[in-house]
C-alpha cells in the first residue's frame, strides 16, 4: 500500500467523522448499495484529485464498493482533513494529502497518483487535467475519461476543448442542476460564512460586507450574509447578473467605491486580482478579506505583502497586515477558499448531491468510454433528474406528476 499522510495514529478521529458524513448523505449511500451489488467500476483505476474531506471520503469508499481501485490527491494544500486521510488510508485508499503541502509538494502528490495510468481521472479545480494534458500526454491517452468539480475546472476544460488539445471525454460535474444550484449557491453560502465566523468570531448583523461576484457561489454568500443582518454590497462585471443582484435587493457598484465602506470583503468570481493594491490603500482599518473562489488569486496577496510593513498570525487562519500607515487589514486563510481553509467546507448534504453526480458519472464514463469523444459533456439530464428524485426522497419529500391531460396540454399549441 503506497500513501503520504501526515498521521496514521488519527485514523479512528477520521473514521468516526466519515460516519457522521455519511449519516447525512443518503444518496450516495443508495448509489453505493447499488454499485456493491452491481460493482460497475469492476478492476477500474480511479485516480481523483479533491478537497480530501469526511463527504469526499464518502464518494472515495462508494467508487471502492463500486469496485474501483482509488488513488486520492488534494486540490488544495490546504483544505486536508488529515484525520480522514489517515483513515482512508486504512481503508486501503492510496492518498497523498496532508494539509499545509507546499505548492511543490501539492504538485509532487498530483503526479504520483497520475503514475498508476487511470482509467478514471476525478478533479477539483483542473490542475491534475492540466498537469495530464502538458507534462504526461502518454498517461493522458489510456484515460478512458474524467470529470470535473468546478467551475474554474470547467471553464479550463472548455479552453482546451476549443484549442482541440483534450485526450479524453470529459463530464462536467458542475454542470449538473443538482451540483451548482445547491453546493454552490447554498453550499458555498453558508460554509464560506462559516469559515469567516469560525477564523474571526466577528458580528456579521450590521456590517457591511461587499460580495464579488454574483454568480452562483456569490448569490448564495449574499443571500446568506443578509440573513444575518449584513448591508450586503455586490460588485460585478456583468451586466445582467449586476441587475440581478440590484432587483434582489443588493446594492451594486465598483469595487473601487466599495473598497472604502466595506467591513468585510469575499470574493467569488473564479477571477484573477478583483481586489488589489489600489482598494487595499483605500480601503477601513480592521477590514478582513476572505475569498471563495477556487485558486488564490482574487485577493491579490502578493501587493498586499509588498504594501505591508508587517505580517502576523493574529488567530488560527487570520493573518494581520500592518500598513504604513497604521491601518491594519486581515485576510484569511492565506486567500485560498475560506470555507474549506478555515472551517470544513460544504455540508455533507449539499456534497451528498455533487458527489451522487461524480459517482454515476464515473459509471456512465466506463459504460460509455467507446463511444464517447473527446469532448466535455454535461451530465446526462437523466442522471441530474435521477439524483433529484433520490434526494428529494431520502427527504420523504412527495411531489405531483403530470396528469395525461395536462402532459398533452403542454405538448399542443393550438
Ligand atoms: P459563476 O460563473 O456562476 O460566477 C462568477 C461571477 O463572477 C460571474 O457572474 C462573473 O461575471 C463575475 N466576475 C468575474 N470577474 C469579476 C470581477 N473582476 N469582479 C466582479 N465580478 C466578476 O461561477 P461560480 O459557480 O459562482 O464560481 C465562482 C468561483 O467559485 C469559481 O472559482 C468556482 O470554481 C468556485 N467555487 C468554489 C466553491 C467553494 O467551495 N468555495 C464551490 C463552488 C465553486
Ligand atoms: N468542496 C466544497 N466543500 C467540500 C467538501 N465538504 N468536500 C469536498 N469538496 C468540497
Amino acid at each position: 500500500m503506497s500513501y503520504k499522510v501526515r498521521d496514521l495514529s488519527l485514523a479512528e478521529k477520521g473514521k468516526i467523522q466519515i460516519e457522521w458524513a455519511s449519516k447525512h448523505m443518503p444518496v450516495l449511500n443508495m448509489i453505493s448499495k447499488e454499485f456493491s451489488e452491481e460493482k460497475p467500476l469492476k478492476e477500474v483505476r480511479i485516480a481523483a484529485v479533491l478537497h480530501v474531506t469526511k463527504e469526499t471520503a464518502v464518494l472515495v469508499k462508494t467508487l471502492m464498493n463500486g469496485g474501483a481501485e482509488v488513488w486520492l490527491a488534494a486540490s488544495n494544500p490546504m483544505s486536508t482533513q488529515d484525520d480522514v486521510a489517515a483513515a482512508l488510508v486504512m481503508e486501503g485508499v492510496h492518498v497523498y494529502a496532508w494539509r499545509g503541502e507546499t505548492v511543490e509538494e501539492y504538485f509532487d502528490a498530483i503526479k504520483t497518483i497520475a503514475k498508476v495510468e487511470p482509467h478514471i481521472v476525478i478533479d477539483d479545480g483542473g490542475d491534475f487535467h492540466a498537469y495530464l494534458h502538458s507534462s504526461a500526454l502518454e498517461i493522458a491517452e489510456k484515460v478512458y475519461g474524467g470529470t470535473e468539480e468546478t467551475t474554474t475546472g470547467v471553464i479550463r476544460l472548455r479552453v482546451m476543448e476549443k484549442q482541440g488539445i483534450l485526450r479524453y471525454p470529459v463530464i462536467a460535474v458542475n454542470n449538473a442542476l443538482t451540483k451548482f444550484m445547491f453546493d454552490n449557491r447554498y453550499g458555498t453560502g453558508q460554509s464560506a460564512l462559516d469559515g469567516i465566523l469560525r477564523a474571526t468570531n466577528i458580528l456579521l448583523a450590521g456590517k457591511t460586507v461587499v460580495v464579488a461576484g454574483y454568480g452562483w457561489v456569490g448569490r448564495g454568500i449574499a443571500w446568506r450574509a443578509r440573513g444575518m443582518g449584513a448591508r450586503v454590497i455586490v460588485t460585478e462585471v456583468d451586466p445582467i447578473r449586476a441587475l440581478e443582484a440590484v432587483m434582489d435587493g443588493f446594492e451594486v457598484m465598483k469595487m473601487d467605491r466599495a473598497c472604502e465602506i466595506g467591513d468585510v470583503f469575499i470574493t467569488a468570481t473564479g477571477n484573477i486580482n478583483v481586489i488589489t493594491r489600489r482598494h487595499f490603500e483605500k480601503m477601513k482599518d480592521g477590514a478582513v478579506l476572505a475569498n471563495a473562489g477556487h485558486f488564490d488569486v482574487e485577493v491579490s496577496v502578493k501587493e498586499l505583502e509588498a504594501i505591508a510593513v508587517s505580517k502576523r498570525d493574529v488567530r488560527n487562519c487570520v493573518t494581520e497586515y500592518a500598513l504604513p500607515d497604521g491601518r491594519k487589514l486581515y485576510l484569511l486563510g492565506r486567500g485560498r477558499l475560506v470555507n474549506l481553509v478555515c472551517a470544513e467546507g460544504h455540508s455533507s448534504e449539499v456534497m451528498d448531491m455533487s458527489f451522487a453526480n461524480q459517482a454515476l458519472a464515473a459509471k456512465f464514463i466506463v459504460k460509455n468510454r467507446y463511444s464517447l469523444q473527446k469532448k466535455v459533456y454535461d451530465v446526462p439530464k437523466e442522471v441530474d433528474t435521477h439524483v433529484a428524485i433520490l434526494k428529494l426522497k431520502s427527504m420523504n419529500i412527495e411531489i405531483d406528476s403530470l396528469s395525461e391531460e395536462q402532459r398533452k396540454y403542454l405538448e399542443s399549441w393550438i
